[in-house]
């Protein structure tokens, strides 16, 4: 009798990219997919292929090969090919091409992923409505902290958790110029300049230095820790143009580095989201990520204090989220985009500086007379803000004094209050500057 023909075990359906943005993370997605595509098809249940790419110049010289893929001038008309299945956004901004393709991609019911904090930060509860609306997923694993799994950490691993706060290094180029000017004695601007120079900040540095790319991410962390929409507006933001060396050097001898740090946390009923440098004790594990890298901390009721840290950019550990995501959707894993389904995303109260209390440190450039430091003591004994430590470390040859304090814990409304008066002192040299201490617990 001829032995029957054994079944062949009919061949897993391909997940069918669309591929919009071929840039610096687009081009590290394709690179990914052809050198692990068998681990990634054995991983995801079947192989993830890319069908179709959009970008700007067709022309340009990319290192990759596109020869496989059809090409569309129009992103847009990648939401809509019957070969596609889902879009990978990499195209990047709040609105423009991004926003149209991210809309036409979930409103035909496909899926989208995308590493845009940028769009998400400011329309993120409309594109999660819409996902939930048409049945579909949307994803953005690489939108905070590059490579690092701090999305799914906390979308899923700290699921079960109440968070009292999330916090974080959350944008690489203000670490990289903090940590070089600590440790090569440099200035801001010297070593602003020379990463630019070297192309690890851009033209225009200023969604980095001022704080705005990391509260892109903070409101993003806020909505999957505290099930509040993202909203940019809630959050302080400010940059690191105004740290000198000497506040590097004095920070340290007080025990502390500074950190670009964005904090999101629950003060009573409501919460504080908040991006600023701040003196970082020695001790806490923010104190050593240094260079580009960045880090993220969890506090949970049940799971206690988490922490991720990795690289959060580059083409490499960038596509190794946005893959990550494409998996995900491949396995069939489903859920709200922001952990709670968008309808309830509830705007939690903005908790105002009055109720936010900490350490401060100040330091003041200022006329190198007698009497000068009493009434800036004066200011602070009037603002009900005692100082835990006062040093004057060098007097200039220009006839200014440096004066760094550091306050005992105290409202933050009463230490911002004591700095403006004091700036209006015609002894004050220059605007003062005025940086939390993060809490060694904290
Ligand atoms: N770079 C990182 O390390 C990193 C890390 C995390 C997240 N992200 C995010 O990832 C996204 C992409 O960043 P990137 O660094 O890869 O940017 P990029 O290098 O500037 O690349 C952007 C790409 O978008 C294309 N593009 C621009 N306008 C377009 C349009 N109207 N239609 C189709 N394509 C268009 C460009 O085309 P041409 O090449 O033809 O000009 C380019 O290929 C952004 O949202 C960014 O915030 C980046």
């Amino acid at each position: 009798m001829p032995a029957s023909p054994v079944p062949l075990s009919p061949l897993p359906t391909p997940l069918n990219v669309g591929l919009a943005g071929l840039g610096t993370v687009g081009a590290g997605v394709i690179r990914l997919l052809a050198a692990n595509a068998d681990l990634v098809a054995a991983r995801a249940g079947r192989p993830i292929r890319v069908v179709a790419v959009s970008a700007r110049d067709r022309q340009r010289t990319r290192g990759v090969d596109l020869s496989g893929f059809a090409w569309e001038d129009d992103a847009t008309r990648l939401a809509a090919r019957a070969d596609v299945d889902l879009v990978v956004e990499l195209v990047g901004g709040a609105d423009g091409p991004a926003l149209t393709l991210a809309r036409a991609t979930l409103g035909a019911g496909k899926p989208l992923v995308t590493a845009n904090k940028a769009m998400l930060a400011h329309h993120g509860l409309e594109l999660a409505s819409l996902a939930e609306g048409t049945g579909t997923a949307l994803r953005f694993e690489a939108a905070v902290a590059g490579g690092i799994p701090v999305i799914k950490g906390l979308r899923e691993g700290a699921a079960a958790n109440r968070l009292s706060r999330v916090y974080g290094i959350l944008n690489g180029t203000c670490n990289y110029i903090l940590s070089r000017m600590a440790a090569e004695g440099l200035e801001f601007a010297d070593v602003l300049a020379d990463a630019q120079a070297q192309g690890f900040a851009e033209a225009d540095p200023g969604f980095d230095i001022d704080g705005v790319d990391a509260a892109h991410k903070l409101t993003l962390l806020s909505a999957l820790a505290f099930g509040t929409p993202p909203d940019l507006a809630r959050v302080q933001v400010e940059g690191i143009r105004h740290v000198r060396l000497a506040d590097v050097r004095q920070a340290e001898a007080l025990g502390y580095e500074i950190r670009l740090v964005g904090l999101s946390e629950r003060v009573g009923d409501a919460l504080a989201e908040r991006v600023a440098p701040c003196l970082v004790p020695r001790a806490h594990p923010l104190a050593s990520v240094t260079g580009p890298l960045n880090a993220v901390v969890a506090e949970g009721d049940f799971v206690g204090r988490l922490l991720f840290v990795g690289a959060g950019a580059g083409a490499g550990p960038t596509a190794s989220a946005v893959v990550a995501d494409l998996i995900a959707i491949a396995r069939g894993e489903s859920g709200p985009a922001f952990s709670t389904a968008a309808a309830a995303l509830v705007p939690l109260p903005v908790a105002s500086a009055a109720e936010r209390v900490g350490r401060y440190y100040l330091r003041l450039r200022v006329a190198d007379r007698p009497g000068v430091l009493a009434d800036l003591t004066a200011i602070l004994r009037d603002a009900g803000v005692s100082i835990e430590s006062l040093n004057q470390p060098a007097s200039g040859a220009d006839g200014t004094a440096l004066v760094v304090m550091v306050t005992h814990e105290c409202a933050e409304t009463a230490a911002r209050a004591a700095v403006v008066r004091m700036a209006e002192l015609s002894a004050v040299a220059e605007p003062p500057l005025i940086m939390p201490l993060l809490p060694t617990e904290g």
